[in-house]
Formats: C-alpha cells, structure tokens, sequence
C-alpha cells in the first residue's frame, strides 16, 4: 500500500481507538509509538518516498506521531486523575477562580510610618545607622562614664569577643553619627530596632524598636521639647491626651526626664495596662548634655539641642489596645490579619 494511505488509515484508527484500562493503554503504546512500534517503522519507509510525494507525505506522518503521542499522555493523565478531566491543564472552566488574599503592614511599621508622618510635618527628616555598633557610638560619646552598669553583659549583647562591638542598645547611637557628620540645624528622628539582653515577657523583649528624636539649633530650650512632644502626643493618640515629665537621668542628656501619657484605656481611672496609676510611659527625654556636643565637635557655647526616645511597640500597644509584645514577633496570622487596612 502506498505509504500516505497507511499514515491515513492510522490516523482513523488512532482517533478512533478506545483505551479503557492501563493495559490498553500499554497496548497502544507499543503498537504506535514504541522504538519497535508503527511509526518509527513509517519513518524508515519514508526515507525510500518519491521527491514528490515526500512533503505531503511526510507532513501527514508527523501528524500522526504527534497525535498518537497526544492520545498516550492525555489518556495517562486521565488515569492518574481518577477518571476525572485533568482540571491542571485548565479544562473545567466552572472552577470559582482562586483569590488574591492581600497582605497587611505589620503593626509596629504602621506605628513608625505615622510618628514619622507627625514629625515630618514640624521640619524632622529620617536618619538611620547600623545595628552593630562600636563602643564610641553606643556609650563613649554619649557621655556613659567608664564603669556604667549600661555596659556590663546583662544588658549588651557582644557578638565577639572584641567589647568595642555590639548590638546597639538604643538609636541614641544614630544621634552621634548625625550630630558627627551634620552641622546644625538638625531635626532628624531615627527609627530602628534596638537589642537588649533582657528576660522575655508580656512587657520586654531582647529585641524592640526605638524611635529616636534630636533637635539641635541656636537657641533650643526644654519648652520646645515639652511642646513638641505635647504636639506628638495629641496627633498620636487623640485631643484629650495629657503628657507627664518626670524627672529622670540618662548619661547623655541633662537635664532629664521620663514622658507619661494620660492612659487610653482607662482615661486616667486606672487599670492593668497603666498599672492603676492612670499614666503610662513612653520613652525618655531630655536636653542634649554639652559633653555629647563637645564629643561630635558641636559648640556646646553656641548650640544647644533636646533628645528624645520612644518605644514603637509600647506606643503600638497603647494604639491597638494590644497586651502582650511577645506577639509582634511570634508571626501568627491571625494576629497580624486584624491589621488589614489598619494603617
Ligand atoms: N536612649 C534612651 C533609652 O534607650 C532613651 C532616650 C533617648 C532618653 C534620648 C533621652 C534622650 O532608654
């Protein structure tokens, strides 16, 4: 028979052949497609085929390969499926389509884009520095006395055996590098994550984020820290937010103090979250003290400046009523889902 029309009748036969079970299957499959099958032997007839009739024939050939070869896996799929019309190849276009689900911005990020949206609106612009940290930066310069307890190994993580390196304990280190590389007028805030060797619990953590402030200018006084931090305090958490100083010492500013806000919760009659005092605290502050000028060679004469930090987890945890910090870093969705669209 000619060779076109045993390609042709194969191709009947083909479409037409019914496989039911996996034996069949393995039937067919040495029948046509096999080294020792129909079709190989086709394309050695076909080396033999007139110049002529090679394009026609050949083309009809490669047809049938390609459609025996389609048959063999697509009945394949269909057995490992059960039976059932392979869906992965996007045959059953009535499945519902699968939904996008959108992420959040996690609580703490949330927290910071807004203080630094309320800073930035009275001049503050955003400055950064690194996590490990030499000794000058995170002590030295910022006035910590050789023997301070700040330093001893319960509250810095040393990361080698080199003391002059460590985590940073605070973003107060960012200041030194500011006022070190900046000339006044400065009004930076420094957002970042601060590591302290401490007990973990519903209140602390080894690790957190502070929100670091400096103003320094001709000219600053302890009013101008008041009333910015009146300022932040209203547009954070409300009109009726009352802000306390306490007095207080850090090495680095003098003089000091510690800043209470009027508790959200309670407004002032007391309960677990302010202790039942009706104040909750939210970071330190201070005047810049004239030595941590003089280390990062600012004329202490001509220049003074307030500081300020703020836990971002503690002002979160006031913000979304939220009563344990451990779960901002556990990561459990149904935690971080209540914050869809929070921001
Ligand atoms: N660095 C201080 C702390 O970590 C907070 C602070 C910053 C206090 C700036 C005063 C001025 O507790």
């Amino acid at each position: 028979m000619e060779l076109l029309l045993k390609i042709t009748s194969l191709l009947k036969e083909i479409k037409e052949a019914k496989i039911s079970s996996q034996e069949e299957l393995e039937k067919f499959r040495l029948k046509f497609i096999s080294r020792k099958g129909v079709i190989p032997d086709l394309f050695e007839d076909f080396k033999k085929v007139d110049g002529d009739k090679k394009k026609d024939t050949g083309k009809a050939l490669n047809e049938l390969k390609v459609l025996a070869e389609k048959k063999f896996h697509e009945t394949a799929d269909q057995f490992k499926n059960n039976g059932q019309p392979n869906v992965s190849k996007g045959e059953d276009l009535s499945l519902p389509p699968v939904q996008n689900t959108l992420g959040s911005i996690h609580p703490v990020s949330s927290t910071k884009f807004r203080i630094i949206e309320i800073f930035e609106r009275i001049g503050f612009n955003v400055s950064d520095g690194p996590e490990i940290e030499d000794d000058w930066h995170n002590f030295t310069a910022l006035n910590f006395p050789e023997n301070h307890p700040a330093r001893e190994m319960q509250d810095t993580f040393f990361i080698t055996r080199n003391p002059d390196i460590a985590l940073r304990t605070h973003t107060s280190s960012v200041q030194v590098r500011v006022m070190e590389s900046q000339k006044p007028p400065i009004r930076t805030l420094s957002p970042g994550r601060v590591y302290r060797n401490e007990a973990i619990s519903a209140r602390a953590h080894v690790f957190f984020h502070q929100m670091e402030g400096l103003y320094v200018d001709h000219n600053v006084s302890f009013s101008d820290l008041k009333n910015t931090l009146y300022y932040f305090a209203r547009e954070m958490f409300g009109k009726d937010t009352s802000v306390r100083f306490k007095p207080s010492f850090f090495p680095f500013t003098e003089p000091s103090a510690e800043i209470d806000i009027s508790c959200l919760l309670c407004h002032g009659e007391g309960c677990s979250i302010c202790k039942h005092t009706g104040w909750v605290e939210i970071g330190g502050a201070g005047m810049v003290d004239p030595n941590v000028l003089q280390n990062c060679n600012i004329d202490p004469g001509e220049y003074t400046g307030f500081a300020f930090g703020m836990g971002i987890e503690r002002i979160a945890l006031l913000k979304y009523q939220i009563n344990d910090i451990r779960l901002f870093t556990e990561n459990d969705v149904r935690f971080l889902r209540q914050f869809t669209g929070a921001y």
